[in-house]
């Protein structure tokens, strides 16, 4: 019989601990260990298909006589898809979609399996929907049907049984949160399952050349193991985001082994299913014809692309003791911090005023050049002034006050000039020799030359 191992995992991180513990000393999340049984056998299992070539032997050779050519990258139907995995899906790799239920995750995969079908093997399993509802669904939005193989399981072993028979070139399970292995004695969904189940489909992945893309829901509550748990196997982890009532989609990276991270791929969720935007620099930008006071467009680098994107920004009288801080699509401490700099750099007092800071469209932003905009659009909201709309501004704030220039200026000053705007504020450093043909540039050193500049 064999030996049951007991265990006590983060669902956060997913580190192991001995005993149980209030707080991961790992990750600092309280009340996130839970206790697994871990089946004895599962880690040694052999999920090997012997004949596959590529596989892993004893033998030792020099990177040069490792033969690159065997494992062509896989295109897949959506550019955009192949340019967040850094050139398309590589053979053998362990992929992981995350995102909110009704993201369209399945949706993306489906339409990608479909056209991939046509020209390789590929299975796709359904651990959450019924066949008939995945055969509706892809009938409805007119994909190629012919060539998908489909799957309806839940249980990991019995998927790469039939894997091994059917020998697709790409398998996408769906979900990671349903799939099971029997031994492992806990329900589907549960931390070590979820864990067990993933490694156990990324080993078989990198010994047979299949590459296996997972998909796994995040929720709010910790009930489901979310993605933090298998990114320590996985390849690639990659997040399909977007409000369910904007139409569009993004898809960036967050682990990549084969290729850069944080490049954003961009989708529209329309009637038909999901289409790729191949050019998504204004998609965001949805300014109206009547200016206003505390609205600035901002110009983030994101991956490779420039995407120009409107920041608002209210700030007014506050009724409370502790004035508001508020900031969607951003982070509060960079807020915070650039408040403290205007006060003392600046010479702006805003500590009895509310300051709620809305990035257009859903977007995130994590970029230090939004500084400068954010600024800018606090001081117009403030003074009541409007900013002109064809006005676009970036740059980094120091803590001295200083405006620290950006990477890739001038090509974001180009993507603002396509797109109709005529003056730009941006760091000095950052002013290009030639400014791009109808734009004038201001660069800007301190932030008493930005606030002027104004
Ligand atoms: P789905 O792929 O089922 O999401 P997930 O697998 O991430 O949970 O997508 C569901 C959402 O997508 C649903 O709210 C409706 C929307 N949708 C469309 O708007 N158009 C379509 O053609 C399809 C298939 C879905
Ligand atoms: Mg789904």
């Amino acid at each position: 019989m064999a030996k049951n191992k007991t265990a006590y995992v983060c669902n956060e991180c997913g580190q192991d601990f001995p005993r149980w513990q209030g707080q991961c000393s790992a990750c600092q999340e309280w009340n996130t260990i839970t206790e697994v049984r871990l089946g004895a056998a599962s880690p040694g299992r052999s999920t090997k298909f012997v004949g596959y070539a590529g596989a892993s032997s004893n033998e030792v050779k020099t990177l040069d006589q490792i033969d690159l050519n065997a494992m062509p990258r896989i295109l897949s139907h959506f550019g955009e898809l192949d340019r967040v995995l850094g050139g398309g899906i590589v053979p053998g790799s362990a992929i992981l979609i995350g995102g909110h239920p009704g993201a369209g995750k399945s949706t993306l995969l489906l339409q990608t399996l479909c056209h991939l079908a046509e020209q390789m093997p590929a299975l796709y399993v359904t651990g959450e929907e019924s066949l008939q509802q995945v055969a509706m669904r892809a009938h409805r939005l007119g994909l190629p049907t012919n060539k998908l193989r489909m799957l309806s399981e839940t249980s990991v072993e019995q998927i790469c049984e039939v894997a091994l028979k059917e020998l697709p070139k790409v398998i996408v399970v769906d979900s990671i949160q349903v799939m099971h292995m029997s031994d492992v004695a806990s329900s589907p969904g549960s931390v070590s399952q979820v864990r067990e189940s993933a490694s156990y489909l990324t080993r078989f992945a990198k010994e047979n050349g299949i590459a296996v893309i997972m998909v796994g829901h995040v929720t709010k509550d910790g009930s489901l193991a979310g993605p933090k748990v298998l990114e320590h196997c996985i390849d690639c982890s990659v997040m399909f985001e977007g409000d369910s009532d904007s139409r569009y989609r993004t898809l960036r990276s967050h682990k990549n082994r084969f290729g850069a991270i944080n490049e954003l791929g961009v989708f529209a969720m329309t009637e038909r299913g999901l289409k790729e935007v191949a050019n998504p620099s204004a998609i965001f930008l949805s300014r109206g014809e009547e200016e206003s006071s505390g609205s600035l467009v901002m110009v983030v680098w994101e991956g490779t692309r420039p995407l120009l994107v409107e920041l608002q920004v209210l700030v007014d009288n506050s009724a409370m003791s502790n004035p508001r801080r508020v900031a969607v699509g951003m982070d509060a401490n960079r807020l915070a911090m650039l408040l403290a700099v205007m006060h003392r750099h600046g010479g702006l007092q805003m500590s009895d005023q509310d300051v709620f800071v809305n990035v257009v469209g859903g977007v995130k932003v994590t970029e230090t050049s939004a500084d400068l905009t954010l600024l800018l659009a606090m001081v117009s909201s403030f003074r009541g002034d409007i900013l002109p709309s064809d006005l676009v501004a970036f740059g980094e704030v120091g803590l001295s006050g200083e405006i620290r220039p950006v990477p890739n200026g001038q090509e974001r000053l180009i993507e603002a000039a396509k797109h109709g705007f005529k003056r730009a504020i941006v760091p000095k450093a950052n002013v290009p020799k030639k400014p791009p043909a109808g734009m004038e540039v201001v660069g800007v050193s301190k932030l008493s030359e930005a606030l002027e500049a104004i």
